[in-house]
């Protein structure tokens, strides 16, 4: 049927959320040229959960970076929720960004003198929720993640969980349809990471599509589809037979004790 002029500008399926034809990116360092990403095409369902995984250097956060409309590509086509993201301007990405996208990494990435709250409302300055309600709506999510109880605490006043915490709600302010999440646990005890991924198991069932990046084979199971990358290719794209149940896996390990290496919250007394 499409006999245009353009294959590159057939517009994706209808229910892709993300969809990728021959990204590529490339970075000059010095007098070399890094082939990060050399072609990928992906296609990612709305409320789809995928894990990427790959070794150190394969492309992966490049890929997320793309996505999360962080960078641009050197070539190739990137449709998120329907718009053409390639041909967009830097402006109109960072609108795209805020209004879709929310981004977690293994790091938080919160700002340390800033209580879990002013974290949460950061994103908001710079999309269209009136000033008066922006305290209510970080509330609210801080209340949905499980920190209802430490608004007004620091980064350095959170364990390591609680911060991710924070960070996943600073990512869900804005109402994403697509929530990124690069090595989201990395830096989590076994315990906290589960913690964290019944919370994306929740936030996926409600509808947010979830894009993880982890190097743990037992992490990516609590996706629904792995897809694995090697120098900056995808080399194998599976769906996983039977998700681990992230709730049911934490019943199952031992409660926190006392030598669990969490680092306490301290408790700022006024
Ligand atoms: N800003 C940059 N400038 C130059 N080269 C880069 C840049 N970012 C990434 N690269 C290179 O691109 C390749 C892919 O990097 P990327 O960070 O995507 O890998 P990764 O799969 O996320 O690795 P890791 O598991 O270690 O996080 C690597 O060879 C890296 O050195
Ligand atoms: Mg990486």
């Amino acid at each position: 049927m499409s006999t245009g002029p353009s294959r590159a500008a057939d517009p994706p399926e209808p229910d892709a959320v993300v969809s990728t034809a021959d990204l590529r990116k490339s970075y000059v360092v010095g007098d070399q040229e890094v082939h990060a990403l050399r072609g990928v095409s992906v296609k990612i369902a709305r409320g789809d959960f995928v894990s990427i995984m790959g070794p150190s250097g394969s492309g992966k956060s490049t890929f997320m970076n793309l996505v999360g409309c962080l960078d641009v590509p050197s070539a190739g086509q990137y449709w998120l929720d329907g718009t053409n993201v390639s041909e967009l301007d830097v402006d109109a990405l960072a609108e795209i960004r805020n209004q879709k996208i929310g981004f977690v990494f293994q790091s938080f990435n919160l700002l340390a003198r800033t209580t879990a709250l002013e974290n949460v409302m950061l994103p908001l300055v710079y999309g269209p929720v009136p000033p008066r309600e922006r305290k209510g709506r970080a509330e609210a999510v801080l209340d949905r993640v499980g920190l209802a109880s430490r608004m007004d605490h620091t980064p350095a006043q959170l364990s390591g969980g609680q911060q991710q915490r924070v960070a996943i709600a600073r990512a869900l302010v804005n109402d994403p349809s697509i929530l990124l999440a690069d090595e989201p646990t990395g830096a989590l005890d076994t315990r906290t990471g589960v913690e964290i991924l019944v919370l994306f198991q929740e936030l996926n069932r409600s509808g947010i599509t979830v894009i993880m990046v982890t190097h743990d084979s037992d992490i990516a199971r609590y996706a629904n589809r792995i897809v694995r990358f090697r120098d900056g290719r995808v080399v194998t794209d599976e769906a996983v037979a039977r998700p681990i149940d992230a709730r049911a896996r934490l019943a199952e390990l031992p409660p926190p004790g006392e030598d669990e290496p969490v680092a306490q919250a301290e408790e700022a007394s006024s």
